[in-house]
């Protein structure tokens, strides 16, 4: 039987998650936003792009929810995205009202969902789709990792000259700019990376990864969206198709990683039950030290929520 898949918010994010699923040909997909005609307009181009690339046209665009009605998946990309010389963390009350919204209106029409939120501030509005839902933890998840991680890769591919393919990098911690690229555990070809390049340049592609996110913000004048979208779809797609990916996501800790009542971003194994594992990484102990500041500044973000 074919999946369906809500997508909420048929932006910039939201249009290309949107697509890159339509492009799988294996569900239906609802794509919704406020703006009248808007998602009604995006799914009609959609759907004509399958009759040149080969999909089926499944997707509908909608103002409301009805059309949602008993998804495996929901996405959630609604909300404003960063402008020049904003933080992903200045979204915090705007964008909290959003996720607020739609996740009710979302798991009211699809009780047994799994969510995906992808409207930052991200690490805070997994928050907010958890305690809206009243999901349990493994059924809200967050991106991020998967876009940071592929930012650190291109980086290393590029520095490298070598293929992307075999670049297996890691990413973890908050989606801000204390996020932790995971040198330890990242490699080309098995070659740990510390055996490729000189700690200098590591240091610089840390960098450069950890503000991945404004780089392309000041480049476009408003965030990215063809990564975070093909990102949010592998997500999607390691959910509904049950593969059992391990990647990493946002999630929910208690205590794993020392952590506790904080989203996260963790590697995870991603299947039909949403998180079905957190996995455990080795860290050295910089790493660590990383992590729980990261942690911290997530809390700070979170301290927030609810003020407005
Ligand atoms: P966008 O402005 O292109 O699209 C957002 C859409 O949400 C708009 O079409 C808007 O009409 C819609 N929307 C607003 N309120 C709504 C509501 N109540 N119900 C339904 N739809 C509503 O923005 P873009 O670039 O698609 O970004 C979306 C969000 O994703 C932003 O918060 C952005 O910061 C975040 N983002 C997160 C990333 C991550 O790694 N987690 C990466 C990139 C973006
Ligand atoms: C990004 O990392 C702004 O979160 C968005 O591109």
């Amino acid at each position: 039987m074919r999946k369906k898949i809500t997508v909420v918010g048929a932006g910039n994010v939201g249009a290309t998650c949107a697509q890159e699923l339509a492009r799988r040909d294996y569900a239906d997909v609802v794509l919704v936003d406020i703006i009248p005609s808007f998602p009604q307009g995006k799914a009609l181009d959609i759907n004509q792009a399958g009759a040149v690339l080969g999909y089926e046209p499944a997707m509908t665009g909608s103002n409301g929810y009805e059309e949602t009605a008993g998804s495996d998946v929901v996405v959630v990309t609604a909300g404003r995205p960063r402008s020049p010389g904003m933080s992903r963390d200045d979204l915090v009350a705007t964008n909290e009202a959003i996720v607020s919204a739609v996740t009710k209106e979302a798991v009211r029409h699809s009780p047994d969902s799994i969510i995906v939120v992808v409207s930052n501030p991200l690490d805070a509005m997994c928050h907010v789709a958890k305690a809206t839902s009243r999901f349990r933890k493994h059924r809200v998840v967050g991106m991020a990792g998967i876009l940071d991680t592929a930012r650190f890769a291109t980086f290393i591919s590029q520095e490298l000259d070598v293929s992307v393919k075999d670049v297996t990098a890691v990413v973890l911690g908050g989606h801000g700019d204390q996020m932790v690229p995971v040198v330890s555990a990242t490699n080309v070809g098995g070659v740990p990376l510390p055996e490729l390049m000189p700690k200098a340049r590591i240091r610089k592609l840390v960098e450069r990864t950890k503000f991945g996110g404004g780089e392309l913000v000041g480049l476009l004048g408003t965030s990215a969206w063809y990564a975070p979208g093909a990102a949010a779809a592998q997500m999607v797609d390691s959910i509904c198709l049950d593969e059992k990916r391990i990647l990493p996501c946002t999630a929910y800790l208690e205590g794993e990683y020392g952590i506790d009542g904080l989203y996260m971003g963790v590697p995870v194994k991603l299947g039909t039950g949403g998180v079905e594992e957190i996995v455990k990484l080795r860290l050295t102990v910089d790493e660590k030290k990383m992590l729980r500041a990261s942690a911290a500044a997530v809390r700070d973000v979170v301290s927030v929520l609810g003020r407005s």
